[in-house]
């Protein structure tokens, strides 16, 4: 057990796929894994550890915003012994050739502020992904016919932002998307030795301001936890 997740030693599986709601975990723990059981409940974070195509996974929530992630990506990879972390979530297009439904697999993500940030004092650290993950993922992606875009991410600390003028710099430097995890996870891996990734579903469009209805998520979201368990066990 850890300040944060209630798990006995040996209950969480080297490979964990991190979505931020904790309800979305325990969806694609039923829907996806086989013999899923739930090993952490602390907080209302709920993650469960089963098997799929034979291999053990824990899907474990990390709820919304880097300070949340990074919890749980610590104690996952510093005292379970986590190796590969995929975030499944969602965000928001800033490129206008990128459609609703999309994924994005982040290469890296751009950002004005990791927990992390103190570390490096006045060091822009680069977070960047797992290669071989990213690579796998997007393979994955294309021979499933999702319409993928590879490429920058933005983890912002704010989803009520009230700087616009980041998001247009955002977008005049080609970033794909905005989300609010991805480069703590990263640097996270980073600091450990894990490889880590994010994969992403666009659930609203900052500039044609079209937003996914609630009827397709369930789908999107079925098709991320696809990719991501194909891409970490290929
Ligand atoms: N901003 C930040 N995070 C998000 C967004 C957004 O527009 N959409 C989905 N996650």
């Amino acid at each position: 057990m850890t300040v944060h997740i209630g798990a006995e030693p040996g209950q969480i599986a080297e490979t964990v796929l991190m979505p931020g709601d904790p309800l979305r975990a325990q969806w694609a723990a039923e829907n996806y894994l086989e013999n899923a059981e739930c090993v952490n409940r602390v907080r209302g974070m709920l993650g469960f550890t089963g098997t799929y195509k034979g291999n053990r996974v824990t899907i474990h929530g990390s709820g919304m915003g880097m300070p949340s992630l990074s919890i749980y990506a610590n104690e996952l990879i510093r005292d379970y012994g986590a190796k590969t972390l995929i975030r499944i979530g969602s965000c928001g297009a800033m490129q206008k050739h990128i459609g609703i439904r999309d994924v994005i697999i982040a290469m890296t993500a751009s950002t004005l502020s990791t927990p992390s940030r103190g570390l490096f004092r006045e060091l822009s650290f680069a977070p960047c992904a797992d290669y071989g993950l990213l690579r796998a993922a997007a393979d994955v992606a294309a021979k499933r016919g999702v319409p993928t875009h590879v490429g920058g991410i933005y983890s912002s600390d704010v989803f009520y932002d009230e700087r616009p003028d980041l998001n247009e710099q955002m977008v005049r430097h080609g970033v794909l998307g905005v989300e609010m995890e991805a480069a703590e996870l990263y640097t996270v891996a980073a600091r450990y030795g894990a490889r880590a990734l994010a994969v992403l579903t666009v659930s609203d469009h900052l500039i044609t301001e079209e937003a996914l209805p609630s009827e397709d998520r369930e789908r999107s979201f079925g098709d991320m936890v696809e990719i991501a368990l194909e891409a970490a066990f290929s």
